[in-house]
């Protein structure tokens, strides 16, 4: 019998998508644009597994669609909300997410976010662009020091890890809130109210969950101080935007660094906070290096290959 797998991007890189094709046969979305629901619906009956990455949704419908076959769900992501867990548990479908292999590049893009938020490069560079630099003034695109400055890492996992040893190298004093993790050499365990009264920097390394939706609203805003920047390379959904927008437009925070939003993609319905001067805004670009997008899709097939031999994941989401 034919295994039928279903991915939901025709164009990703690496060799993964070949592997796949040398096992089963694999229905791939190649539209133009994001994938309709009704696009993979259409593709998914009868698959065993699905690749999808962490924007797509893969809802009940979807796996009702597939039927009764399917037994894998492989994210190319490490964020996994686009997944209705609830529903894969319920009809034992095993789901995986790519952990480990985008932690370091993801940490490069915080710190990258973190430099340009308090340093205002996108202005100074927007600013420049426009031809304004007449004369060296001693006021003009002053921002606030990165070395020496106290981070603050909501989320203590692989990634909030990679962006503390890159802190080192700053001179940076290190704290993280994480009921998971507690003190090492490089960052000593705090609640979130001291993290957020001390930090100059809060950088969000958490999935988005039920608990973590809107982790970031009005009173934590309040809490933290006026000079700090906000930066996270995690979920939209864990900043209230609308909080974040109102702080950042009365000056009750210095600036914003934002890979990720609420809604996503945005198509040309931008966010308020893109062309925010004090907001550094990118399109959820963490992981994107060509090594490691190529690393989340191989590790993606892996999962699917192992599930199918029958071995247990590799990187299946945890409980
Ligand atoms: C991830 O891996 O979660 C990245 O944000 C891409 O979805």
């Amino acid at each position: 019998m034919t295994i039928r797998l279903l991915s939901t991007r025709a164009d990703l890189p690496g060799s993964g998508l070949r592997r796949l094709a040398a096992e089963a046969e694999v229905r791939s979305w190649a539209g133009a644009g994001r994938p309709g629901h009704g696009d993979l619906a259409a593709l998914a009956p009868g698959s065993t597994g699905i690749l999808a990455l962490g924007n797509d949704p893969v809802d009940a419908a979807l796996m009702a669609a597939a039927g009764p076959s399917l037994r894998v769900i492989a994210l190319a992501s490490m964020g996994f909300d686009n997944v209705d867990r609830a529903a894969a548990r319920e009809r034992g479908i095993v789901v995986t997410h790519t952990p480990g292999v985008l932690a370091e590049t993801t940490a490069d893009l915080t710190f990258a976010l973190i430099l340009a938020a308090r340093r205002r490069i996108g202005a100074a560079a927007a600013s420049l662009a426009r031809g304004n630099w007449d004369l060296f003034r001693m006021h003009d695109h002053l921002g606030l020091d990165v070395h020496g400055a106290t981070l603050g890492l909501v989320g203590y996992g692989q990634i909030g890890r990679a962006v503390a040893r890159r802190a080192q190298g700053f001179g940076m004093r290190v704290i993280h809130h994480d009921p998971y993790a507690a003190d090492d050499p490089v960052s000593a365990s705090v609640g979130l109210e001291t993290l957020l009264a001390e930090a100059d920097i809060v950088s969000l390394h958490v999935p988005l969950t039920a608990e973590t939706r809107h982790l970031i609203s009005h009173r934590e805003l309040a809490a933290m101080k006026p000079t700090a920047t906000l930066v996270s390379t995690s979920r939209g959904g864990v900043i209230d935007e609308t909080a974040l927008l109102e702080a950042i437009r009365r000056g009750a925070l210095h600036s914003a660094g934002l890979d990720v939003f609420e809604r996503e993609p945005m198509g040309a319905d931008l966010s308020p906070l893109v062309g925010e001067p004090n907001v550094i805004a990118l399109p959820h670009i963490g992981s994107a290096t060509d090594a490691t997008r190529a690393a989340m899709v191989d590790l993606a097939v892996d999962n699917i290959l192992d599930v199918l031999a029958g071995r247990p994941a590799r990187t299946p989401l945890p409980g």
